[in-house]
């Protein structure tokens, strides 16, 4: 009798621990996770870029843009649900180096640098950088820089650019962390000229006639999206590009964000 009672206590126990064990966090770093249940994955993003991530105030709070779009695209095919985050582009790379996202899409250049620190799928667009002013600012080449402050965002391959002109002309570095701020500046006259990328331009220019830009050819620019080094997405990621190259999902979003005049 005193035996039977000490062998059930122990399997009720054993149970118990069991199922305590399975009910514990799941530990792997993403969202959420669990039968039935969608895992989440967490974008990362600089919501200052239209038309590739912004917040349109006409239409509401949310962050729209052809990033979001191909992003969810590319979740819902791999079976994630997608959230966004927005932070200044400076700090995203930070961000999925400590845990806190999954996952970056903010018309980000995969460079050699940051390409030690995350890993990047194929290409999925690319732009050239743009040197911009104000039309009555005659500043036409990059000779007519000499002399001028240049505005550039915080991070951005287009402060490299600005390091590389200062190596022949003497030009002043300014930084800010979001674009809006920088076309900003521009206009108050902080600034004499800045560099932004000229598909995201268009977009200011249009809104804008006082502004004018230049587009430096020789080295194009392109944008991926950045995963955490050594993540067994990036290959999925890349497939679903492909087959959205192929299957023409990809010229569709190109072609309601940009409008259709890229090739
Ligand atoms: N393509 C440039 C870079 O990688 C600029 C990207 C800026 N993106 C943004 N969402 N503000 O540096």
């Amino acid at each position: 009798m005193k035996k039977w009672f000490m062998y059930s206590f122990i399997s009720i126990l054993v149970v118990g621990m069991l199922s305590a064990c399975g009910t514990s966090g799941n530990g792997d770093g993403t969202s959420g996770e669990g039968e039935g249940e969608k895992k989440v994955l967490v974008m990362g993003t600089s919501a200052d870029y239209p038309p590739f991530e912004y917040i349109d105030t006409e239409v509401g709070e949310e962050i729209i843009g052809f990033d979001v779009d191909l992003a969810k695209a590319i979740t819902e095919e791999l079976g994630y649900e997608l959230k966004v985050q927005d932070m200044d582009f400076g700090s995203l790379i930070t961000a999925m180096k400590a845990g806190n996202i999954d996952l970056i899409l903010a018309g980000m250049t995969p460079t050699e640098d940051r390409a030690e620190q995350v890993d990047f799928t194929e290409i999925y667009y690319t732009a050239n950088h743009m040197i911009v002013s104000l039309k009555d600012s005659n500043i036409n080449s990059l000779e007519d820089l000499e002399g001028k402050t240049v505005g550039v965002q915080m991070g951005s391959i287009q402060y490299d650019k600005a390091e590389e002109i200062a190596e022949e002309v003497n030009i002043t570095i300014e930084n800010r962390d979001r674009v809006p701020q920088i076309v900003q500046d521009l206009k108050t006259g902080r600034f004499d000229a800045a560099i932004i990328e000229d598909t995201v331009m268009k977009g200011f220019m249009e809104k804008d006639a006082d502004l004018t830009g230049f587009t430096l050819d020789s080295d194009e620019e392109g944008s991926a999206i950045a995963l955490p080094k050594g993540s067994e997405l990036t290959e999925e990621f890349n497939r679903v590009l492909k087959e959205m190259e192929e299957n023409g999902k990809m010229e569709e979003l190109i072609n309601k964000w940009f409008g259709g005049e890229e090739e």
